[in-house]
């Protein structure tokens, strides 16, 4: 259905189009998708450029060991989880997480969803076959439905437009959360006391008890809690679905620059990562910060080549590299990586995603992980940069604010057996909010020994 553009008349933001673009689905309905993204190319935008440069100049400071970037959220978002309560929890969880770091770090966390637009998934096949039958991959809510029916599968480009809406939704909520008085660090750090009450936790009681002596302590010297009552909470997804990306860039009146207002935060995956695909090239173009998704096969060559591509004049901020090798893989594979972008020079943000190095299958037919092997991932991540003398620059995972049984271990023990109990993510397995908040404790931990 789709004709080949000419390259000769595609320019800028459009040149994407003549070019490899993986991942995408095909659309049935060529005029539906044309009034889809022309509808996307008339709504408000999600974020303003002065927020995204805000991101960056917070970015540049994790680049050089000044903040630490806290990015969490679903592996993907569904349109039918859009709940207050839902979006609360997971924010919650953030900031009950961001309290922990802060502390470890002894800097400030830079708070990053994976929330309000992350509703498109890479898949490493364009078909699912279950018995007899094959039908289109699940491709996330923003193309079509995870139900195992040929209705449901056909890609519908009305759903960009509900995406847009349902990220706008979100959106709201978090900013009505963090700016509402919800955010209060006394309130958050209520909520870490609650959960400290659990014994499954009594390892972490010391530094807990730390926390709580300093927050008396602010008290008691008149720190001025009305200013802790607001937290900066920025929206980050994986830029993958360009019919998406596309209309939702806007040209920013002050500086004539491109910006995709879709979310504050875009990276580029592992799968779309292509020095020749059109994902480089886009993002290539906006001025937002951007990730890339590292794995285990990247060379110092690749990632030199996506600097020049992405960010050539090296401006502090602009570029994240966000590895994720495996906890087998990170301590043998990371340090040339990271010593070779050193040598060039340009200054990146290095951040850990310890989730998608470390699938498996568990005994009983779940796609898990081990939450020790998130752990061991992070360990191996902070050890690298210490004996590089680098900057270990932040956290990318994936969880969620309830308590789902995804991710096997954690003090609480989640084994095989309980994987059964409440399995509810559609494609990645996702700590749970117990799981996050201990991670959040070992990780000040690896991030106070610094
Ligand atoms: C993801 O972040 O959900 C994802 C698909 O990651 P990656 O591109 O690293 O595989
Ligand atoms: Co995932």
């Amino acid at each position: 259905m789709s004709v080949i553009p000419d390259p000769a008349v595609l320019t800028g933001l459009d040149r994407w189009r003549a070019l490899p673009v993986r991942q995408q689905p095909t659309w049935p309905d060529a005029s539906a998708l044309a009034a889809a993204t022309e509808r996307l190319g008339g709504v408000p935008p999600l974020v303003f450029a002065g927020e995204a440069d805000r991101l960056r100049e917070h970015m540049a400071a994790a680049s050089r060991g000044e903040a630490f970037l806290l990015q969490g959220g679903d592996c993907a978002e569904t349109f039918s989880e859009l709940t207050a309560d839902n979006i609360r929890d997971k924010i919650k969880t953030i900031l009950q997480m961001a309290v922990v770091l802060t502390y470890g770090a002894s800097m400030p966390i830079i708070k990053m969803g994976r929330m309000a637009g992350q509703y498109a998934k890479p898949r490493s096949s364009d078909t699912e076959t279950r018995g007899e039958v094959t039908l289109p991959a699940y491709r996330g809510d923003i193309v079509n439905d995870h139900a195992f029916t040929a209705a449901a599968r056909v890609p519908d480009p009305q759903r960009l437009v509900d995406a847009y809406h349902n990220s706008a939704t979100t959106l709201n909520l978090i900013r009505a959360f963090t700016q509402g008085g919800f955010a209060d660090l006394r309130r958050v750090h209520e909520w870490n006391r609650g959960f400290m009450e659990n014994p499954a936790y009594a390892q972490y009681d010391a530094f807990a008890t730390e926390i709580d002596r300093a927050i008396r302590f602010m008290g008691a010297a008149g720190a001025d809690f009305d200013a802790l009552r607001t937290v900066e909470f920025f929206s980050s997804h994986e830029g993958l679905l360009l019919d998406y990306e596309r209309p939702l860039t806007r040209i920013d009146s002050r500086t004539g620059l491109p910006y995709d207002c879709s979310a504050h935060f875009l990276w580029i995956g592992e799968r779309t990562r292509h020095l020749d695909g059109a994902h480089v090239d886009f993002f290539a173009q906006v001025r937002n910060p951007i990730g890339v998704k590292l794995g285990p096969t990247t060379t110092v060559a690749d990632a030199v080549a996506l600097m020049d591509r992405l960010n050539p004049d090296g401006e502090p901020g602009r570029l994240t590299f966000i590895s994720r090798m495996g906890a087998s893989k990170v301590r043998d594979l990371l340090p040339e990586l990271v010593d070779g972008v050193r040598a060039d020079g340009r200054p990146v943000t290095w951040v850990c995603d310890p989730m998608h190095g470390n699938g498996i299958t568990s005994a009983n037919g779940y796609k898990t992980r081990r939450f020790s092997d998130v752990i061991d991932e992070v360990r191996g991540f902070f050890e690298v940069h210490r004996s590089l003398g680098t900057v270990p620059g932040g956290l990318h995972v994936e969880l969620t604010g309830s308590d789902v049984t995804e991710v096997l271990g954690g003090s609480e023990e989640i084994d095989d057996h309980a994987l059964t109990r409440r399995y509810e993510t559609l494609v990645d397995p996702r700590l749970n909010h117990q799981q996050s908040l201990e991670m959040a404790f070992l990780v000040a931990e690896m991030l106070r020994g610094s």
